[in-house]
């Protein structure tokens, strides 16, 4: 049989990372965050000096993607070796990583090093299109939504209470722009899979979220 994935899925800011890990912490199962692959990867390609305008062929660039040296140590991403994770939660690394997650060749060539995610007893696969491509077989998957201004503030108030200074209106931009980038594009746009469970975030504690994903997992490890 094979182990087990619960898909989260949704937008920018919509709380996903927060809702996955404690879920992954409860259930005590894996934890994929596919952003974090696509940022990395984004960062290691803006030092090699590209951009998504670069003339870069695909294959080049699906190898790239298939050979990151990237390792996830607990909380610590390292690139080569060098501890990225607080660089790789700049904005502009997450603007940077959905201009190039729109290419066909950056998607397949992530593809394996998220399958090699999934390990018993379970994985909590947290991103855009891990219910409808990455994992299409997932017993449970959710498509967590929120309203883009209430997303837009909890983003603000994270990044100051990380020290970082930012502006309410160009963030809101920001977002939506990358909403709009990711519903639309081609590859694997972001879209809930047909059997997935809408939930809205906006007005519910972490606490009550997690424990509607709880229930509905419950119910569906029932089906299996
Ligand atoms: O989730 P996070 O904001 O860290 O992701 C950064 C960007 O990577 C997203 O805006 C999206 O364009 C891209 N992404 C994706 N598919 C995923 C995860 C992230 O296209 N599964």
């Amino acid at each position: 049989m094979l182990t087990p994935v619960l898909t989260i899925d949704g937008p920018t800011a919509s709380g996903k990372g927060t809702l996955s890990r404690q879920l992954a912490k409860t259930l005590n199962f894996h934890y994929l965050d596919s952003g974090a692959l696509y940022r990395v990867l984004a960062l290691h390609l803006d030092r090699q000096g590209l951009n998504p305008m670069s003339a870069i062929s695909d294959r080049d660039l699906e190898q790239f993607a298939r050979e990151l040296p990237v390792v996830f140590d607990d909380d610590r991403i390292l690139l080569q070796g060098e501890d990225v994770s607080g660089l790789i939660r700049q904005e502009r690394m997450g603007s940077l990583a959905s201009e190039f997650a729109a290419k066909p060749a950056i998607r397949h060539g992530l593809l394996q090093r998220q399958w090699a995610f999934r390990r018993a007893p379970g994985l909590i696969a947290d991103g855009r299109d891990m219910g409808t491509v990455v994992f299409p077989d997932a017993p449970l998957k959710v498509f967590l939504v929120a309203d883009v201004e209430e997303r837009a503030r909890r983003r603000t108030k994270q990044l100051i209470e990380k020290g970082i200074s930012v502006n309410f209106a160009d963030l809101l931009a920001d977002l939506r722009a990358r909403d709009a980038r990711d519903q639309s594009r081609a590859v694997a746009p972001l879209v809930p899979a047909s059997d997935a469970r809408i939930l809205d975030g906006s007005f519910l504690s972490i606490n009550e979220s997690v424990q509607q994903v709880l229930h509905w997992w419950s119910a569906s490890s029932r089906l299996a």
